[in-house]
């Protein structure tokens, strides 16, 4: 019966109850309440309804396995599969009081079928039995988690596939670096998130364990069949030792780990995008920007400062976790219940977070133009006119050292233009300074080392992109190489998504028909 052994008789706890509740403290926890402010400090009911759907499916195929056992008679489980059936119909509202909702659902069958119901709870403990409903819940949430960074990935390969010759300015220390493209900032991010999927799919194979059986922790005299509760339940196999299955919450700190993780991708991604808007590189979509109350004409990209937000919520709910686990001794200890609302809270905001970049991502405008304007500030092609001077000759420190004082004097004739209103300068202008420098560094024109044309497409941002076709560089060439390896990665993961769910589709059904083989 229930882990703890209970009495008849005692007081009853204060006022306000109704009959229900009166009934349910009778039955199964008798009056180990005395009322007070310890009473809804221990109960998680209210948190619960998060797995009341899971507790019901595994009383289901615990009953089912007690019959198939004849540890319990068919017509007894029958009834029990009946009051099941009528309590999922009730709702988690309808539940009588009690400490948590295993609880309050065995009250609910001996309520309707008298004290056979109390069979149900033969051979288990609600140990086993929390950790089961949280592990079969948390699938599903991992799953429909893992869906949406594979929307995510979508978005941003439908974004490289649009804007493979999309110039850009690329940034280190959010300064002009060297030019890009939007495809290639894309893809990086894909690479990311691709990453994220895989710690998730990876968490979701330790998860998917059944802990059923494993009663209080120390197993139970009963023949119980751990493999067939595991089978109806559509997990891939049974956490083996008893006090681990019954104790160990590993699984959701690797979970939200892995979900902190992805967190922190997106607010960098999230950052990004919040910066690009600023420049006016992209235009966010109404749906995913916000007005102010007092500012007519602005346009916030609130969703995104969300987003990245999101991660400090999803790092909170690793911490929280961590020290609630730290130091908890084997096996059950009622610190658990508080551990597991951690998990519930990090998917939730980590999951919507996610949904809400794919969109944002997918509907966002990019303004070519101005992309294509600033891919070239911040004499941003330097890098590759050192690396054309090295491959014409010079050693490469020479050649750095060279550009680097052209980039010195046309940041100050650029100070002075802007200061002076006058218009942003071409090419021609960095072609210059290099010569300066030539004649300081080399004692002699550039000419001497390399062509003039040369070094005018080397200060091209568009030939500066096209040159740098190393394997995974921005060149459209090399972006086509690693979009199609994440078309790749992303319908090998879209599969075993698939995979994963499609089982649990079936392990329903499944045990569903096994139920109506007794109603
Ligand atoms: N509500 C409890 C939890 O979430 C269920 C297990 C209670 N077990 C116990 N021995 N008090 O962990």
């Amino acid at each position: 019966m229930t882990e703890e052994s209970t009495q008849d008789g005692g007081e009853r706890s204060a006022g306000s109850e109704s009959a229900s509740d009166q009934r349910s403290d009778g039955v199964v926890r008798r009056d180990r309440f005395s009322g007070g402010p310890a009473r809804s400090f221990l109960s998680s009911l209210a948190a619960d309804e998060r797995i009341f759907v899971a507790d019901l499916e595994v009383d289901r195929a615990h009953t089912v396995m007690l019959a198939e056992q004849d540890i319990v008679d068919d017509d007894v489980a029958g009834e029990i599969l009946t009051a099941l059936d009528a309590i999922e119909v009730d709702g988690h509202g309808s539940l009588p009081d009690g400490e948590d909702v295993h609880e309050a659902i065995e009250t609910a069958v001996i309520d309707r079928i008298g004290a056979d119901g109390g069979k149900m709870h033969t051979a288990r403990s609600r140990n086993d039995e929390v950790a089961a409903c949280i592990r079969y819940r948390l699938r599903e949430d991992v799953l429909e988690a893992i869906e949406t960074t594979l929307a995510l990935r979508e978005s941003l390969v439908a974004v490289a596939e649009e804007q493979t010759e999309t110039i850009m300015p690329g940034y280190t220390h959010l300064q002009p670096a060297q030019p890009t493209t939007v495809a290639h900032w894309a893809l990086a991010y894909e690479g990311a998130v691709r990453r994220d999927t895989e710690r998730l799919l990876a968490a979701y194979d330790r998860i998917n364990e059944s802990p059923l059986g494993g009663a209080a922790f120390a197993g139970t005299t009963f023949d119980i069949d751990r493999e067939r509760t595991a089978e109806l339940l559509g997990f891939d196999g049974v956490v083996e030792n008893s006090m681990d299955a019954a104790s160990s919450r590993d699984f959701l700190l690797e979970t939200t780990q892995a979900l902190s993780t992805h967190a922190t991708t997106l607010s960098g991604l999230a950052e990004d995008v919040i910066v690009f808007a600023n420049r006016g590189f992209v235009d966010l979509a109404d749906d995913y920007s916000s007005t102010s109350s007092i500012m007519p004409q602005k346009k916030n990209p609130d969703t995104l400062e969300l987003v990245r937000a999101v991660a400090g919520d999803a790092a909170g709910g690793v911490q929280g976790l961590t020290t609630t686990l730290k130091g908890l001794p084997r096996a059950y200890n009622r610190d658990l219940q508080r551990a597991t609302t951690h998990a519930w809270e990090t998917v939730d905001a980590v999951t919507e977070a996610s949904e809400v970049a794919a969109g944002a991502v997918a509907t966002a405008d990019w303004n070519e133009e101005t992309l294509a304007a600033e891919a070239g500030e911040g004499f941003s092609t330097a890098t590759g006119v050192a690396d054309l001077l090295a491959a014409n000759g010079l050693p490469f420190r020479t050649a750095h050292e060279l550009v680097a004082i052209a980039a010195e004097n046309s940041a100050e004739r650029s100070s002075a233009e802007n200061a002076s209103g006058d218009e942003p300068r071409a090419t021609g202008a960095d072609y210059d300074a290099l010569e300066a420098a030539a004649q300081d560094v080399l004692g002699e024109s550039l000419e001497a080392v390399v062509d003039r044309a040369a070094v005018e497409d080397a200060l091209d941002p568009v030939q500066s992109v096209a040159s740098r076709n190393s394997q995974g560089g921005p060149a459209p060439e090399a972006v086509e190489t690693q979009l199609e390896s994440a078309r790749e990665a992303l319908a090998t993961d879209a599969d075993a998504l698939e995979e994963l769910s499609g089982p649990l589709e079936s392990a329903r059904e499944a045990l569903r028909s096994e139920v109506n083989g007794y109603v």
